[in-house]
């Protein structure tokens, strides 16, 4: 396949990138980096600076591109993903990532590309009272964030139906962790991901963190997550944009580990390769107790099961942070 990844650059997208090429696929990232790099974009794709919201920087890439052989899929990771920002900043959040959807839908309408696979997350199920979600369950928000990404399925859904395009959208759950090559992994200034922090504060980068609410309604009153490794993830990419290729079907697909595990156990983890220093603060606007994915019909439908553990996320963010964190 060609394959034109929006927002490669980033953390998500450049792991996507990565399985893309593994698998030999011919891979096209645009991105406006402002929260990717270019040394996070693998040396076999080639990379154009574009901003999403913006046609007509879209649309040149897309003839130049296309004229030569037109993109089998387009994957979309260019979001803002930040929960406590998009409270703080709604309209940033809106403007990104659902009219940066509108243009991309757009332009492959105008340029005729037929499949898009699109990270949606969990996010917008909302305040979840059952042990799994399912992705029939129904959608209700409770932050922004949640709200841009429903926004922008509903209109990939509609924009599907109407140009006779294919999607495949992908629910992810708590990503983390980097690839084992250590050549790329969550890299930026002002972290607020929760293995990231306790990473860095048990490698004395950070002082100590704080645990955000210990009253939940849960075992030991803090939130609990599904956490996924993030190259277990880009692979789903992969499969995803063969199935909807070949099939002429659109899916939409949590993508989790089926296992709960809560802030504590994060830090229980961390803590058997270092000491980690944390306090109890109230909790965050926004969060919800739980959030644990079915993932069985991604394996159902796309063969596609997670490879790698908790203790995988962990490691491989210990040694990506070593390398690239600890030697400044
Ligand atoms: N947390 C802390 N201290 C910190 C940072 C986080 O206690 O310093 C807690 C949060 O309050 C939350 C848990 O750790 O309870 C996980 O928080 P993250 O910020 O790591 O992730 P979120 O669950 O808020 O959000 C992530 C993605 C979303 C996605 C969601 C789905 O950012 O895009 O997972 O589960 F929707």
């Amino acid at each position: 396949m060609k394959v034109c990844v929006i927002g490669g650059a980033g953390y998500i997208g450049s792991h996507a990138v990565y399985e893309l090429i593994r698998a030999k696929h011919e891979v096209v990232v645009i991105d406006n980096l402002s929260t990717g790099t270019k040394d996070a974009v693998h040396e076999k794709a080639k990379l154009y600076l574009g901003d999403i919201t913006k046609k007509e920087e879209l649309h040149e890439i897309f003839a130049i591109e296309c004229a030569k052989k037109p993109f089998d899929a387009v994957m979309h990771f260019a979001a803002k993903i930040v929960v406590p920002e998009s409270v703080e900043k709604p309209l940033e959040y809106y403007h990104n990532n659902v009219e940066g959807v509108r243009v991309m839908l757009e332009t492959m309408r105008d340029f005729k590309i037929k499949n898009i696979v699109f990270s949606s997350t969990a996010a917008v199920y909302g305040d979840v009272k059952k042990d799994l979600c399912l992705e029939e369950d129904p959608c209700a928000p409770i932050n922004p964030y949640g709200e841009t990404k429903l926004a922008s399925e509903k209109m990939i859904q509609w924009v599907c139906k109407a140009y006779d395009m294919n999607y495949c959208i992908f629910r992810y759950f708590n990503v983390a962790g980097a690839d084992e090559s250590l050549e790329i992994g969550l890299k930026r200034d002002n972290l607020t991901h929760i293995i990231p922090i306790t990473v860095q504060t048990a490698l004395g980068i950070r002082p100590s963190m704080i645990v955000f609410g210990n009253d939940y309604p849960t075992e030991d009153g803090t939130c609990i997550r599904d956490y996924i490794h993030v190259a277990d993830l880009a692979y789903a990419h992969v499969l995803g944009a063969k199935y909807i290729c070949d099939n002429h079907v659109s899916l939409t697909l949590n993508l989790g580990s089926n296992n709960g595990f809560s802030v504590l156990d994060v830090i229980k983890e961390v803590e058997k390769y270092h000491p980690v220093k944390y306090t109890f603060g109230p909790g965050r606007a926004g969060d919800p107790a739980k959030l644990i994915a079915s993932s069985t019909k991604a394996k159902e439908i796309l063969g596609w099961i997670p490879r790698r553990s908790l203790a995988d996320i962990i490691k491989t963010d210990i040694e990506f942070r070593k390398k690239h964190e600890l030697k400044k």
